[in-house]
């Protein structure tokens, strides 16, 4: 069937995740960060990632802002920063005004001109989503924002895919699903959608029952991929 709607996961795939230490580390005064933000960024991805799968595992949903905060606090005490709290409140600032990629834009653009339906599927907490998109300036791109929270478990229970199918009265293969976690376009790929996994850092395939259908190493050609697909 052909695509009729594109929708992408939020953190690492529209918005650069590695961005708020990245540029905390810049700032006067940040010698200890800089020194080691590529791997409290690392740290804090990971973490918080963990902990959205134990949640979803033993049934004890919360927000994503709460998990992204658990991820930073273990992330700042593995790198010897937990007595900073002026650092703690400046990295999740940044994090809920995170940048997009550069290619982000003019991508959504070019779908939305080729008439698709465009939407971001996340675990993301809805406000976190509404300032990252803001300061993106995509909203006028985007049809909507779907988030987990309207369902209660994170990615990757088929409960959250589902919400695509239902919000566009889409049958599975006429979605394009879009993920830089090879885990997440994975599991999509298992719930019947078309899958991209964006791999930007050249990560090996996950070991896990299904795989991404196309694998790219961003997102400029996603919209000849959804006219082709
Ligand atoms: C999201 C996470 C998985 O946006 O990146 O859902």
């Amino acid at each position: 069937m052909p695509i009729k709607a594109c929708v992408f996961d939020a953190y690492g795939t529209l918005f650069d995740v590695a961005a708020a230490a990245r540029e905390a580390a810049a700032e006067p005064g940040r010698e200890a960060l800089a020194a080691c933000w590529q791997k409290l960024a690392g740290d804090w991805r990971l973490k918080q990632l963990q902990y959205t799968w134990l949640r979803a595992v033993a049934d004890a949903h919360t927000d994503f802002w709460e998990v992204t905060q658990n991820g930073l606090d273990w992330a700042l005490e593995a790198n010897g920063l937990q007595g900073d709290a002026e650092l703690r409140a400046r990295l999740l600032a940044l994090y809920f005004e995170l940048s997009a990629y550069p290619e982000v834009p003019k991508m959504l653009a070019q779908l939305k001109a080729a008439g698709f339906a465009t939407a971001i599927l996340s675990n993301g907490e809805p406000k976190m989503l509404a300032g990252a998109v803001e300061s993106a300036g995509v909203s006028d791109v985007l049809d909507d924002v779907l988030s987990v929270q309207d369902v209660g478990v994170f990615k990757p229970h088929a409960s959250v895919y589902q919400m695509v199918n239902t919000r566009f009265g889409t049958a599975s293969d006429e979605v394009l699903f879009v993920s830089s976690n090879g885990w997440d376009a994975a599991h999509a790929s298992g719930f019947g959608f078309t899958t991209v996994w964006v791999n930007r850092a050249g990560e090996p395939m996950d070991r896990l029952p299904w795989t991404p259908a196309h694998v790219l190493s961003d997102l400029t050609t996603i919209p000849d991929l959804a006219g082709a697909a």
